[in-house]
């Protein structure tokens, strides 16, 4: 893999700017984002005088605790257009959010709050290691998900060659990855790794594509999948970080000269970390839900909105701003086990350090009696899927997330391409507890 760390000087002054600098304009920027809210928004009106509080309140960036969340009902509540800052003509772009149940979640932009996306994306690519010359295949799925749009804008900012493929199709994936040579591929990691079988059953060896950088964020995924996606395509492996309510991607990102977690924009989010329990911000490095204020956006601010992600607020390294660990997982997402709390990507730790296994897995949650029991689905490789082999693999799996999760797992190894591969954003438990 080449060094593609970004020059000094092709970054933005505020990305390696003091902390002091960063604080400073974060503190006047929200004075005018809580202003904003406040005066344009009822909901936020409502909220603020419920609670006691005033933007005129805000003194320091520690206040801002004094201010209530924003969680995801409220934008349900206020369906669709109710969190808009500004009349509807003012608004560029809508996106939304599927959502399992209920209405979608509905977001507006503004021309301006596109300017912002698309540089903060910019800035996100740059950071991964892509460069304004590079061709970039954008396999994020395109249409009200932010993925594809927000992926399509960032790169066209930075002066890249854009191929909009959308998800889906895979072996079309191959073919143009074959046929384009495109130096960055952006993607979900799980459907990375669908378009990895892919290139295996074509019988072209992965790593000898075009492909330099792979920018891979809307699910989590563990640093262990990263060294197997790095390894397999001799690639960098970077973790972009966002979410439709705040904006899409590019909220935070990984340097890839670094690796150690991904760098918030604080220039334009907010971020503080909460206990999920009292709702207390907890200190930098402590674990928690991630809490994020935007400080720019004009069509549809949002104020201390409760991401349900978990992680913790690191200090920066390659860049000034602040990092957030790796998201473990969303608090929705965690399994409770007789007690014990489970995240999948703790499960796919371990399934990649299993020899002989592929790095496809699915967590099935059903009733074993009155207590709650937990399958898990894997599959060998193909040159290691004889019975006696799968035996040692299931053992081995099952021991190792004992040892290490806590917790008791029934494995099922099947042979290869059982188990469901990702379209986009990977289901990875399926819940068939009445
Ligand atoms: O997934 C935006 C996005 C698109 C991010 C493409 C990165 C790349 P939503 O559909 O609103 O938006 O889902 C947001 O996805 O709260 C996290 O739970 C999860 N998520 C997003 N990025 C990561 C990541 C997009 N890098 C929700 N690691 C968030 C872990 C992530 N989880």
């Amino acid at each position: 893999m080449r060094d593609l760390t970004p020059p000094r000087d092709t970054l933005d002054p505020i990305e390696v700017a003091s902390r002091d600098e960063i604080s400073a304009l974060q503190l006047s920027r929200l004075k005018w984002s809580l202003a904003h809210a406040y005066d344009n928004v009822p909901f936020y009106r409502a909220q603020f005088d419920n609670h006691g509080v005033h933007p005129s309140d805000l003194h320091s960036l520690t206040d801002l605790a004094k201010f209530p969340f924003t969680v995801k009902s409220d934008l349900r509540d206020n369906y669709p257009f109710g969190m808009f800052a500004v009349p509807r003509d003012q608004i560029t772009r809508i996106h939304a959010s599927s959502g399992t149940t209920g209405k979608p979640t509905v977001v507006g932009y503004t021309a301006n709050d596109i300017e912002m996306w698309s540089n903060m994306v910019a800035r996100s690519m740059r950071a991964s290691g892509t460069r304004p010359c590079d061709l970039v295949h954008i396999a994020y799925g395109y249409g009200l998900f932010t993925g594809g749009l927000g992926a399509h804008y960032g790169a066209e900012k930075l002066g890249c060659s854009v191929v909009p493929v959308s998800g889906g199709m895979t072996a079309r994936q191959v073919t143009l990855i074959e046929d384009f040579r495109p130096t960055t591929i952006m993607v979900t990691p799980s459907y990375m790794l669908n378009l990895l079988e892919e290139f295996h059953r074509q019988g072209i060896d992965p790593r000898s594509t075009s492909l330099e950088v792979g920018i891979f964020g809307a699910e989590p995924w563990t640093n262990k999948m990263r060294s197997e996606v790095e390894a397999a395509f001799d690639m960098h492996a970077v973790d972009i970080y966002g979410l439709s309510e705040v904006m899409g991607p590019g909220v935070a990102n990984e340097c890839v000269e670094t690796k150690d977690g991904l760098h918030i924009w604080e220039d334009n989010f907010y971020p503080e970390v909460i206990d999920p329990q009292t709702g207390e911000p907890v200190e930098d490095g402590e674990i928690g839900e991630l809490v994020f204020t935007t400080l720019t956006k004009e069509g549809m601010p949002i104020i201390r909105y409760r991401t349900r992600d978990l992680t913790r607020l690191l200090p920066g390294t390659a860049r000034s701003m602040r990092r957030m660990e790796k998201v473990t997982g969303r608090s929705d997402d965690m399994i409770i086990l007789r007690g014990v709390n489970v995240f999948p990507t703790q499960i796919e730790e371990q399934v990649l350090t299993v020899d002989g296994l592929a790095p496809y897995y699915q967590i099935e949650l059903v009733k074993d009696g009155q207590m709650d029991a937990m399958k898990v689905h894997v599959e060998s490789l193909p040159e290691h899927g004889d019975g006696e082999s799968q035996a040692v693999q299931a053992a081995t799996l099952a021991h190792r997330i004992k040892e290490v999760v806590g917790v008791s797992a029934k494995v099922v190894v099947a042979v290869p391409g059982t188990v469901e591969r990702s379209q986009g954003k990977a289901r990875r438990v399926i819940d068939k507890r009445p």
